[in-house]
């Protein structure tokens, strides 16, 4: 029998989170320690890895590794990748959760930064998933958390590479999890809207309404309940949801003004 199956507090299974620094990806550690997963958290800042990883072992009683890794970077991500394997930890949670926004018109942004993100929301995520998943596979248990966003439903004008990196990533992971179906193994697009992080800040995107959006805690606590649970789309929020309706149900023509028009009054494309 296969203990790592049965156990019921999650002990010996770790939870393996991307971007785990700060925003929802921070909050996102605090939740699985509490549901008793060791945490493996890599992100770039060390100070603020050590800090969520020596409060989480202090407050949940688990144990914590951290790696940095710049994910726009391949080597990097193969080293990180190295790492798993030279450490050999039962995973029973991946999060690729890392991301950053690049704003402006197309043809105005810079190609350097945009391939990065490529490398962090797309790359990465395809090499840490087949790095990890077969592992799941074989102990016949495991979540895929893969973070998204509401943009996975609707290109984005002013962020048109970010918006498509989400898209990808949502057929994606829709795809991969049609192909796990009956290996005891899920994966879950968590799709938010405007949330309380770094983010905007990080990325030059100005928000008229500063206190506009969920936190990040409210974030993960509702992502951990429904990824242990199985569900594939997560779109947290009633205005988020009905924003994701509208774009899988409007003609493209139709939401391109309806997008642009919400983005001008938020003051996101000034
Ligand atoms: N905030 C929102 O409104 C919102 C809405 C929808 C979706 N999302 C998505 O939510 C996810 C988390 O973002 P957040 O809102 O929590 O933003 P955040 O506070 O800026 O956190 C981003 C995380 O990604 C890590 N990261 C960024 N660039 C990286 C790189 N080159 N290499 C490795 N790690 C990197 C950061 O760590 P280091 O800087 O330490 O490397 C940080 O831990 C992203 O995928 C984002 O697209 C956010």
């Amino acid at each position: 029998m296969d203990l790592a199956n049965t156990d019921p507090n999650n002990r010996d299974k770790w939870a393996l989170i991307t971007g785990a620094s700060s925003g929802i990806g921070r909050a996102l550690a605090y939740e699985f320690a509490a549901e008793g997963y060791h945490l493996f958290l890599t992100a770039r800042n060390r100070q603020a890895l050590e800090a969520v990883a020596s409060d989480c072992a202090a407050k949940f009683t688990v144990q914590t590794q951290i790696h940095l890794a710049d994910l726009t970077r391949h080597d990097e991500i193969d080293s990180l990748i190295r790492a798993l394997s030279a450490a050999p930890l039962a995973f029973g949670v991946l999060v690729n959760n890392a991301g950053f926004g690049v704003k402006g018109t197309f043809l105005g942004t810079d190609l350097g930064q945009e391939l990065g993100m490529v490398s962090v929301q797309v790359d990465a995520i395809l090499k840490l998933t087949k790095a990890v998943a077969p592992g799941m596979v074989a102990r016949k248990q495991g979540h895929i958390l893969n973070v998204a966003s509401v943009y996975s439903f609707a290109p984005v004008p002013y962020q048109t590479v970010y918006g498509a990196c989400k898209s990808f990533l949502w057929s994606f992971s829709a795809a991969l999890r049609a192909e796990l179906n009956g290996t005891g193994v899920t994966v879950t697009v968590l799709c938010p809207g405007v949330t309380q992080t770094e983010f905007r800040a990080r990325a030059g995107i100005p928000e008229r309404n500063k206190s506009a959006g969920a936190s990040p805690e409210d974030i993960a606590r509702i992502a951990v309940r429904r990824t242990l649970r199985g569900d594939i789309l997560i779109v947290p929020g009633l205005p988020n949801k009905l924003f994701v309706f509208m774009a899988r149900h409007l003609p493209i023509s139709v939401f391109h003004h309806f997008i642009t028009l919400v983005n001008n009054l938020r003051g996101v494309n000034r």
